[in-house]
């Protein structure tokens, strides 16, 4: 198989899918575009890959491009892809055509130019409605990846433009499976998304059929993603009944009809900051996240704030030097650690670079100060920053 040009179209946080992907696919990213990046590789199977992606929405593989300081003709690459789709099938066809950036304008007048040029070819219409761009979720509803279909993309880089077809669309409806129809879900914990869970297992770069092990694991989101992307899975917690809501929702993923046979997971209690060297499975990479301390319903006071950082800091400082001296090889771990927020200002754990120093070996994976990333949602009041370290047995 040769290497072709993709266009993996990102979510919101950029920087993330950035780092997953090169995490997955090594040093493939060619050039950042709007909205994405062009991705050199061979990917036998797109729509694979893209199911064990946590920040990347789209999959679509280059067609044509030319330089955006010639005047391009955007309508004539539509119909000549569209035309070509359309001869290897019988039949009405649609298409869909969405833009990076975006003009309202140009997205208007090449659906209608190309629509009034196909229909000479037959039965073919565009489904955008109002001329906006297409939704992965509306892409997805309207069955674009049929072969009587076809979603095209333009996108724009520094100094070209590229014309793309889809061919892997995020299943947006089996994410929301995991996260809102699992039996056991625990508010109180907080939202913990299956696609950061499997962001996180991608930047761990663990060795196909070893451990993932979550001595936090709450109700079992790392646990989950990682029996689907083929890992054991080993998760342990405090509280009994988070080990109980695990258990209930391994169970569960065990009987949906997407899942095929899924490797073996261990579950038991314990306090993460006492574990003891025969409870931490062989070949393992630690994904967490880990307790982001209590439940916040508004933001916290300056007064508060330290208190709360001090709490979770503590927690930190005490796994950290028990599982140093207790792990037998080298590991890798990530994990969020809470960050507070308010309009004007990200509160970080003052203390945390320091005891990662103290234990670790940090593996930086932004260019930030900091070498974290963040995770945010706008209505929260805690965010999540990942950080990546290797654990050695101390000398
Ligand atoms: C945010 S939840 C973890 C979410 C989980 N990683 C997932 O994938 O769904 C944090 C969990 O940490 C647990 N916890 C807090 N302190 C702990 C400790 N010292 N040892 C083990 N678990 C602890 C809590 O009981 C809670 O279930």
């Amino acid at each position: 198989m040769t290497s072709k040009n993709f266009i993996f179209q990102t979510g919101h946080a950029k920087g993330l899918a950035r780092i997953e992907i090169e995490a997955i696919l090594g040093d493939v990213i060619k050039e950042e575009v709007k909205d994405g990046f062009l991705v050199e590789a061979e990917i036998p199977d797109p729509v694979e890959l893209l199911s064990r992606m946590g920040s990347t929405v789209r999959i679509t593989e280059v067609i044509q491009s030319g330089p955006s300081r010639m005047p391009l003709n955007f309508e004539e690459w539509v119909v000549k892809a569209i035309s070509e789709a359309k001869s290897k099938h019988e039949g009405k066809f649609r298409y869909g055509l969405s833009m990076h950036p975006k003009s309202e304008k140009v997205l208007k007048n090449v659906l209608i130019g190309s629509k009034k040029k196909l229909k000479a070819t037959g039965n073919v219409r565009f489904v955008n409605k109002d001329f906006q761009n297409l939704s992965s979720v509306q892409a997805w509803h309207q069955k674009l990846l049929k072969s009587n279909a076809m979603e095209l993309h333009l996108f724009q880089a520094d100094k070209r433009w590229y014309l793309s077809h889809t061919v892997a669309i995020q299943n947006f409806e089996w994410y929301s499976e995991r996260d809102y129809e699992r039996p056991s879900k625990s508010a109180k914990n907080g939202m913990f998304p299956p696609k950061l869970a499997q962001i996180l297992i991608n930047l761990a770069q663990a060795e196909k059929g070893s451990t993932i092990f979550d001595p936090f694991c709450g109700s079992g989101t790392v646990l989950q993603e990682a029996l689907l992307m083929g890992y054991e899975a080993t998760g342990s917690d405090l509280v009994k009944q988070m080990v109980e809501d695990s258990e209930v929702n391994l169970k569960w993923l065990l009987t949906q009809r997407q899942v095929g046979n899924l490797p073996k997971y261990k579950l038991f209690e314990a306090d993460a900051t006492k574990l003891t060297a025969d409870q931490i499975p062989a070949n393992t990479s630690i994904v967490t996240e880990t307790w982001l301390g209590p439940m916040l319903t508004k933001e916290l006071t300056e007064l508060e704030r330290p208190k709360v950082q001090r709490e979770v800091e503590t927690l930190y400082e005490d796994f950290f030097s028990n599982f140093k001296k207790v792990v037998k090889e080298k590991t890798i771990m990530v994990f969020t650690a809470p960050y507070h927020r308010d309009k004007n200002e990200r509160y970080f754990l003052p203390r945390l670079p320091e005891i990662l120093d103290k234990y670790t070996k940090v593996i930086p994976i932004s260019d930030h100060e900091r070498p974290s990333l963040f995770f945010e949602r706008k209505s929260q009041f805690v965010s999540r920053e990942i950080w990546k370290v290797e654990i050695s047995p101390a000398e």
